[in-house]
């Protein structure tokens, strides 16, 4: 069974067609004015004025087609054409209990379901996740979320950066503190201690140190440059090395996503596949894709109408539409960011052999994907129209400049999460829920209502929109906010528990006062919803939706007593099904945007 706006869509379509018209004319959609019917069908206007008709004409003829479906019970033409679609108490009834017992809560499966690689998160081993990294953590996670939850298969692989310059950084600051180590010893090759040399917190110390001294001191620039090379060539001191600092920034990591409820499949960073990238280039250069350019090889992506040569207002000239080219190796004989990517699209194809590759990563790396999807294409590796670079916004304080702390520096994505965990527990007690719960329960909810906080403030902008970040809003229990969405599931989990220890249990669904009838309008929007968000790649579609389930709920909660005592036992065991419906899709929704509701607050 699907939606009714969909089952609509089919009588529509087929009305359209039997009238000799195209069947696309038959979309459905709810109604923009709910006052006067359930859903509209605009068709008629279009298809008329294509086929020489007059529209209120023909929608005389579509009208009675359409009211013969089971679920309708009455079809209007108003306007020019409009055709104004209400459905029957029976059918709304029928599909309440539908998406009460559906495990998908009436959200749909994907038409198409396809092997699909997300890559997200994308920390960088050694540099401490800030406040930015939040967005492709939590977009990531829900798009995964949400595709299994439609029926395609995904692997989630967080592609650590560790490769770059910043492995060399680091090797030269431990160097500098602990020159004893074995691993600086040229003369060995191991076996290395299985201990790391270093906490999470030498590595946040010693990052930034080193990085600024980098920019200052182009002798020890130049240090970290070699050192890199040498990693990257192999020296196994500085190998055994990096494995350490991958190990303790994975753990420190696993903290950081753990509290946002962020989880991924593959561990893979740029390192896993520098096996392949000697290879990789060499066949490049047999096939005749990789040229050499200046010294270094590069792969030439650029299109009729790029790189044209122009003379500027200055009378200099100039490349008009630049496409720079895929650096496969640059002119001091290193690979970097472009070679370790189209590396990893060749290790998927081989591996995981995906349909599709999403990309969660910051707008502007825009570019950099483009070079790179490009290449992958050019080079026969996959198509271009399979990878995807799903850009975002920035996270900005109330300035509309990226966020900073009040010292001026970035905020730790560990330092956000406690801050979240103590607005939060304040706006517990304020609110004074959990007054007879216990420590750990109190705790765990409070963790609860931070990740709800957070990830639903990122998701419920569109996508690729900038967002302002407000902790105090964020984590309030009104407006459009996570906490909010909790508050609602918790509310139905204590009508149902207070219910089953009344005794009282749910029943066959009838519907009949208009908050009900509007409630099951708003369950009949999950499937849509969910549709868009896939087809899109928009996790807000999902937000949008249960936060109108929500307030649907609210309405028909305060219109429609449940278990107050002169409240007839059929209506009683209808609404009491009506809220297991809503608590289901709720939860369903919630659960795609990793927001888990607890039993009680
Ligand atoms: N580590 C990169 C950064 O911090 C992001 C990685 C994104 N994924 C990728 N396949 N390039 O910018």
């Amino acid at each position: 069974m699907t939606d009714l706006a969909t089952q609509l869509a089919a009588a529509c379509s087929a009305a359209f067609v039997a009238e000799g018209l195209e069947a696309r004319w038959g979309a459905v959609k709810q109604s923009d004015r709910p006052e006067l019917a359930d859903f509209q069908c605009n068709g008629c206007m279009g298809a008329a004025k294509q086929a020489g008709m007059n529209p209120r004409e023909l929608a005389a003829k579509i009208a009675p087609r359409i009211a013969a479906h089971d679920a309708v019970d009455r079809v209007d033409v108003a306007g020019p054409g409009f055709l104004n679609i209400t459905v029957g108490a029976e059918a709304l009834a029928k599909q309440a209990g539908f998406i009460a017992n559906d495990p998908r809560a009436g959200g749909g499966a994907a038409p198409d379901p396809e092997n699909v690689i997300v890559d997200f998160g994308g920390p960088n081993v050694a540099k401490p996740m800030h406040v930015g990294h939040i967005r492709s953590a939590v977009i990531g996670d829900t798009l995964v979320r949400l595709l299994r939850f439609l029926g395609d298969k995904v692997t989630g692989d967080v592609h650590l950066g560790d490769w770059g310059l910043q492995m060399g950084l680091l090797i030269i600051a431990v160097m500098d503190e602990q020159p004893d180590l074995i691993y600086f010893d040229a003369g060995q090759s191991g076996p290395y201690p299985s201990d790391p040399p270093v906490t999470m917190d030498d590595l946040s110390r010693l990052y930034p140190m080193a990085s600024a001294r980098s920019k200052d001191n182009a002798a020890y620039a130049k240090r970290a440059q070699d050192a890199v090379a040498e990693m990257q060539a192999g020296r196994p001191g500085y190998r055994a090395l990096l494995q350490h600092f991958i190990d303790v920034s994975v753990t420190a990591l696993k903290v950081d996503y753990g509290f946002l409820d962020v989880a991924f499949d593959l561990w893979k960073g740029e390192s896993d596949v520098d096996p392949l990238i000697a290879p990789m280039i060499e066949a490049l250069k047999s096939d005749g894709y990789a040229t050499e350019d200046d010294g270094a090889w590069i792969i030439d992506i650029a299109r009729d109408g790029e790189n044209v040569e122009a003379v500027g207002k200055d009378g200099q000239p100039r490349l008009k539409n630049p496409m720079p080219p895929f650096m496969l190796v640059n002119s001091r004989g290193a690979t970097g960011y472009h070679a370790t990517d189209l590396a990893t699209i060749k290790d998927r194809m081989e591996t995981i052999d995906p349909d599709r590759i999403l990309y969660v990563v910051d707008q502007r790396q825009a570019l950099h994907f483009e070079q790179v999807f490009r290449a992958a294409d050019k080079v026969g590796y996959i198509s271009q129209d399979r990878l995807e670079h799903l850009g975002f916004g920035t996270v900005n304080g109330t300035d509309g400049k990226p966020f900073k702390t009040r010292e001026g520096g970035t905020l730790r994505l560990s330092d956000l999460n406690a801050m979240a965990l103590e607005e939060a527990t304040k706006r517990i007690g304020e609110a004074g829920l959990s007054g007879d719960i216990d420590a750990v329960e109190k705790a765990r909810i409070g963790e609860l209502v931070a990740r709800a906080a957070l990830r639903f403030a990122d998701l419920q902008n569109q996508r690729t929109t900038n967002y302002v970040f407000d902790l105090e809003r964020f984590t309030s229990f009104e407006g459009k906010t996570g906490p909010y969405l909790l508050y609602a599931a918790v509310r139905i989990k204590a009508i149902l528990r207070r219910a089953a220890e009344e005794g009282k249990s749910a029943g066959e669904i009838a519907i009949d006062a208009p908050e009900e009838r509007k409630l099951v309008l708003a369950l009949d929007g999950f499937a849509l919803a969910l549709r868009l968000a896939r087809e899109k790649r928009m996790p807000h579609y999902v937000c949008e939706h249960v936060y109108t389930l929500a307030q649907a709920f609210s309405a028909f909660y305060s219109a429609c007593p449940i278990l107050k005592e002169d409240v007839p036992a059929a209506t009683r065991a209808s609404r009491l099904g009506l809220c297991q419906a809503v608590l289901h899709q709720l939860e369903a929704g919630l659960g795609i945007l990793g927001i888990t509701a607890p039993e009680r607050m």
